[in-house]
């Protein structure tokens, strides 16, 4: 423990070299931020990545970066022999049956264990359900180093908590929770995010309370929109307007201001299921928590559903055509990963409408293969010629085009149905949520 000792003594981090493994939305942000402080390698497996990296390119277009005489970047893992200090930053997804996929983690564990020395810190930063880090993460680094945790290697544990396409909520601008092995690593691991994290730090008191904390903050948000999606269900068969009750409900002081609409992404529809697993691993179902996931997941069906029926009832049966904008899992990103916009287009495409779609802010190469013939790389909005327009995500650019010419768009398809699952038009929709 000398190495840590002599930096938290001294409160200096001189030489000293961190490895961030892993180098998407959270890795990179990391490389560049304690590149102003240290020398730092980024590592990915994904040496596509890695060649971009290079160039000072993000194709996920969340980040600019220069890269400064700091920061490397690699596949190899030789080249990260020599950190003192290693962040696992790598995805922690889900499986098609809604268990937890390990695999990227254990993947990157297993890096780390074949090259960590005598003294190093391991730190984890991807949402995990509480005791994963110990029980399945920390053995897989201690199986390949033949080092004993907590003695010859130390290690740690401190969430992400970035909000994507969020300009405001930056990494350095977020209270960063930390928690280690032990209270040395703990002050090291605290002084060392401090050195870079603006808004503060918060010790949390074990690992797994921090790792607890990360995932109920996301099911907390999924609840929440949950249970707007619930009402905006209810409202619906009572012919109610949704965005009204809330407007009016809004007004009391402790009222939460959230809104129904579609969860996807990375993290608010995925970490739940990490903590039903744990916990009906521990002997507890967590039904509230599995019935708010249901609620979110059943959304396309719900809106494709009122879509077919408007069409019964204006006994519209010739062959339709239905315009989507935007297909990310939320405004203002790139990121098409567990989009509920994919299963409303393959709902429509399954009742014969046929689906044009458009988003100014992706690669048409990132789009499920039989999504990319369906895909407009380009569009005039008052020269749309649809049955069906839905507003599925608000880029704000595309959100403002659309309306500056949603008369136009109503005016040259008379029998228009539209759809707002955003509630952000500027004129009434037929279909919101
Ligand atoms: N995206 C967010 O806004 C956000 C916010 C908070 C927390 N998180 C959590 O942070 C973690 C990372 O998320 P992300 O969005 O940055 O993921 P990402 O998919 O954007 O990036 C992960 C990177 O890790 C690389 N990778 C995968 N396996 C690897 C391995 N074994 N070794 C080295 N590199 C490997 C991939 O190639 C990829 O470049 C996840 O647990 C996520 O839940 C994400």
């Amino acid at each position: 423990m000398s190495f840590v000792k002599k930096s938290i003594d001294n409160n200096k981090f001189k030489n000293l070299s961190i490895c961030v493994l892993g180098l998407g939305y959270v890795g990179l942000p990391l490389v560049i931020e304690f590149s102003k402080k240290f020398r730092v390698i980024g590592y990915d497996k994904n040496k596509n990545r890695i060649k971009s990296l290079k160039k000072g390119i993000d194709f996920n277009n969340d980040i600019n970066f220069k890269i400064n005489k700091n920061i490397s970047f690699t596949s190899n893992k030789i080249d990260i022999k020599n950190c003192k200090v290693f962040i696992i930053a790598v995805p922690t997804p889900i499986k098609k049956n809604f268990h937890p996929d390990l695999n990227p983690i254990k993947s990157a564990s297993e890096t780390v264990g074949k090259i960590i020395k005598k003294g190093d810190i391991v730190i984890f930063e991807s949402t995990v359900y509480p005791g994963c880090t110990e029980n399945d993460c920390v053995p897989i680094i201690s199986h390949f180093s033949s080092l004993t945790p907590n003695s010859d290697f130390f290690y740690g544990y401190s969430p992400e908590r970035i909000n994507p396409g969020d300009k405001k909520h930056t990494l350095v601008k977020i209270k960063k929770v930390v928690s280690a092995s032990n209270t040395k690593t703990l002050n090291f691991i605290s002084s060392l995010y401090g050195s870079i994290i603006k808004a503060g730090i918060y010790k949390a008191k074990t690992i797994r309370i921090a790792e607890a904390a990360k995932v109920i903050e996301n099911t907390q948000r999924d609840l929440n929109i949950a249970f707007m999606n619930e009402l905006s269900k209810i409202f619906f068969h009572l012919d109610i307007d949704t965005k009204e009750v809330l407007k009016a409900a809004n007004t009391k002081w402790n009222f939460l201001n959230f809104k129904p609409g579609l969860v996807g992404g990375h993290c608010i529809g995925v970490d739940p299921y990490y903590l039903t697993h744990i916990s009906k691993k521990n002997g507890y179902m967590p039904s509230f928590v599995i019935s708010g996931r249901t609620i979110n997941n059943n959304m396309p069906t719900f809106i494709v559903g009122r879509i077919l029926r408007l069409l019964k009832k204006n006994k519209i049966n010739r062959k339709i055509n239905a315009f989507i904008a935007g297909l990310t899992f939320k405004e203002d990103v790139s990121d098409l990963r567990n989009s509920k916009v994919f299963e409303i287009i393959n709902l429509l495409l399954k009742k014969n409408i046929k689906v044009t779609i458009f988003d100014p802010l992706i690669d048409k190469s990132d789009l499920p293969h039989h999504c990319k013939k369906l895909f407009k790389d380009n569009i005039f909005y008052k020269k749309l010629n649809t049955d069906i327009f839905i507003l599925a995500v608000s880029h704000k650019n595309m959100l403002n085009k659309i309306n500056n010419n949603i008369n136009d768009i109503k005016f040259n398809n008379k029998n228009l149905i539209l759809v707002d699952l955003t509630s952000k038009l500027s004129v009434k929709a037929d279909i919101t949520f």
